[in-house]
């Protein structure tokens, strides 16, 4: 069993602070009467590898990203139904326990149910100014049933996979391209103001789950995790080619079969980036790619796969462990936390 585990009250009351502090409201705070328009891209071309495609006019690419753009903000309303739940879930263990860590993740579901309520409002906003016939078919409902038949250490694992790419997503990307669409931007300005502290808790209470469970039940959630990624890895690419056949449909010039080819890996490519992030979390998922012929070399990197994720896991090879995900370049509280986190309610920026 994992070492006895002191809840951190004093990071819940600073995320319960920062919470307090960054509130916002979709209608006076992010909406502000605006409209999209079409002149703006909505995702810089860094996330969406617009610039691999040569054959596309300036024109073209703003509209590609607008396209991925649309898709980006339902990937967060889909993945945002099963963490409000999980979330909801686990505080349970608080119910008649520490009240301040009870009280922070309350705040985070109602703040998981406000950014899909926002992101169910972009979609209304987008679909009056692109073209019919825009695909997006993943049931909120049914994914969230799936992810969460899967372990609470799982889920939360990749919940923070999740939560952390949304920060870098914005502070490296989209808060640094002068050529977004400003309502496009807000909407993830004020998203991320909420995230900084729901990856803080996310690691926060997985590592209270990981300290009480045994070697067994953790390598069992490995392989939930591992399912999971997956499981992702499958929505993209199947959201990469509705994506990639509407763009060819509506960008209103003929692409020949070989740009079509190219623009396809260009969105798979794109997502996985965008969704996956890790470099080991993008192995996991390559050797979904490879031809069933070589079957066993896939299954062998599987194992060598799980056998090197354990070895970082906390409690096996390396105690005591910074950050059980630390090895797959994950770090949410042992980063520099200068302007992200809790830290951000000093952020005049904010
Ligand atoms: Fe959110
Ligand atoms: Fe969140």
């Amino acid at each position: 069993m994992g070492v006895p585990y002191l809840i951190p009250t004093e990071r819940f009351s600073r995320c319960i602070a920062a919470s307090k502090k960054v509130w916002w409201d979709i209608e006076s705070d992010v909406i502000r009467g605006r409209r999209f328009d079409r002149a703006s891209k909505f995702l810089p071309d860094g996330l969406t590898l617009a610039s691999r495609l040569d054959f596309l006019s300036s024109d073209d690419k703003v509209y590609f990203s607008q396209v991925q753009g649309r898709t980006y903000a339902h990937m967060f309303g889909l993945v945002e139904r099963f963490i409000g739940a999980k979330v909801l879930e686990i505080s349970r263990d608080h119910w008649l326990g520490d009240q301040v860590a009870l009280e922070a993740l309350v705040r985070f579901c109602e703040e998981e149910l406000k950014h899909q309520a926002l992101f169910r409002r972009v979609e209304a906003l987008t679909s009056e100014v692109m073209p019919a016939g825009y695909s997006f078919t993943w049931d909120p409902n049914e994914v969230a049933a799936a992810v969460l038949g899967k372990s609470s250490w799982a889920v939360l694992a990749l919940t923070l996979l999740i939560e952390l790419f949304t920060q870098s997503h914005y502070r490296e990307s989209i808060r640094e391209d002068a050529d977004l669409s400003e309502l496009f931007k807000d909407v993830f300005l004020f998203h991320w103001k909420e995230e900084t502290q729901h990856a803080i808790l996310d690691e926060l209470e997985w590592r209270r789950l990981d300290a009480g469970i045994s070697n067994e039940a953790r390598d069992a959630a490995v392989d939930e995790l591992i399912a999971l990624v997956r499981a992702v890895n499958a929505i993209v690419r199947g959201q990469a080619l509705a994506d990639s056949d509407y763009f060819a449909r509506t960008c209103g010039r003929d692409l020949s079969p070989t740009e079509l080819h190219i623009l396809r890996h260009t969105v798979l490519d794109g997502y996985r980036f965008q969704y996956i992030l890790a470099a080991e979390f993008q192995r996991l998922v390559d050797i979904d790619r490879e031809p069933t012929r070589h079957i066993d070399t896939a299954d062998r990197e599987t194992l060598d796969l799980r056998a090197r994720m354990r070895a970082v896991l906390p409690g096996t090879r390396h105690p005591p462990v910074r950050h059980a995900l630390s090895g797959f370049g994950f770090d949410a509280l042992d980063q520099p936390t200068h302007r992200v986190g809790v830290d951000a309610i000093d952020d005049t920026a904010i």
